[in-house]
């Protein structure tokens, strides 16, 4: 019988590095100083979505109308901010388990792709010292759509060359979940099974994972779609 082949597609805010703290930290200082604010409830729903569609969301919230260009102004100014943090960065705010994971998957010879909305994906990878373990990186700067569109995971399994039916997404977001589960790929969420519907495990970060479990998951999804 044939191996089993698996390819990994790796989310990075809240999945590989804590980021997603520093988006909330931004978002956070823009709607307070519109005047108002928005709860943890409300920040789960921006994870995963990408920076325009996240200040749309913001803004609906707190009732607030704004051109296109003064849009583009506060998406900035909360980037810029954002930056900031990001510049600060080091390889200790990598989560716990990423590093030995993307390390033991490279021993094995598993691909390995990132599959994230961020346009700031590169400065954070090389920042936190992951750069290196990437065959691919597939992020906010190269799709034109936001997850839950699975455009950003199906371009990964493209550029990894590989079917999407071999590829394990690591997700921490409601809507990565939901565009792993549309592109056909088994999927890992890494959270709270409350707020990750859908996933085929949940784990509450990646130290413990292995590679035999990884492969194991594969094979059984597809036993189950040949069955
Ligand atoms: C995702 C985050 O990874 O990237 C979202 O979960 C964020 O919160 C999105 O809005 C876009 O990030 P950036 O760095 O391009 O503003
Ligand atoms: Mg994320």
């Amino acid at each position: 019988m044939k191996d089993t082949t698996i390819a990994c597609i790796f989310d990075l805010d809240g999945v590989l590095v804590d980021t997603a703290v520093y988006h909330y930290q931004a978002w956070k200082k823009l709607a307070n100083s519109m005047g108002f604010d928005f709860s943890h409830a409300q920040n789960e729903q921006l994870k995963g979505v990408n920076r325009m569609r996240s200040l749309d969301m913001i803004l609906n919230w707190g009732g607030i109308t704004k051109t296109d260009a003064e849009k583009e102004e506060l998406a900035t100014l909360k980037n810029t901010w954002y930056v900031d943090m990001i510049n600060k960065m080091s390889a200790t705010e990598v989560l716990p388990g990423s590093a030995d994971l993307l390390q033991a998957l490279k021993d094995h010879g598993v691909k390995i792709a990132l599959g994230s909305a961020s346009k700031n994906s590169g400065l954070i990878l090389e920042r936190t010292n992951l750069t290196h373990f990437f065959d691919a990186i597939v992020d906010g700067n190269s799709v034109t759509t936001s997850k839950p569109d699975p455009e950003v995971f199906l371009k990964g399994a493209e550029m990894l060359d590989t079917a999407p039916q071999n590829c394990i997404v690591f997700e921490d977001a409601a809507a990565g979940v939901q565009a792993a589960i549309a592109a056909g790929m088994a999927v890992v969420g890494v959270g709270e099974a409350e707020n990750l519907p859908g996933t085929d495990l949940i784990i509450k970060d990646l130290s413990g994972v292995t590679v035999a479990q990884l492969i194991a998951l594969i094979k059984s999804k597809t036993e189950k779609r040949t069955a």
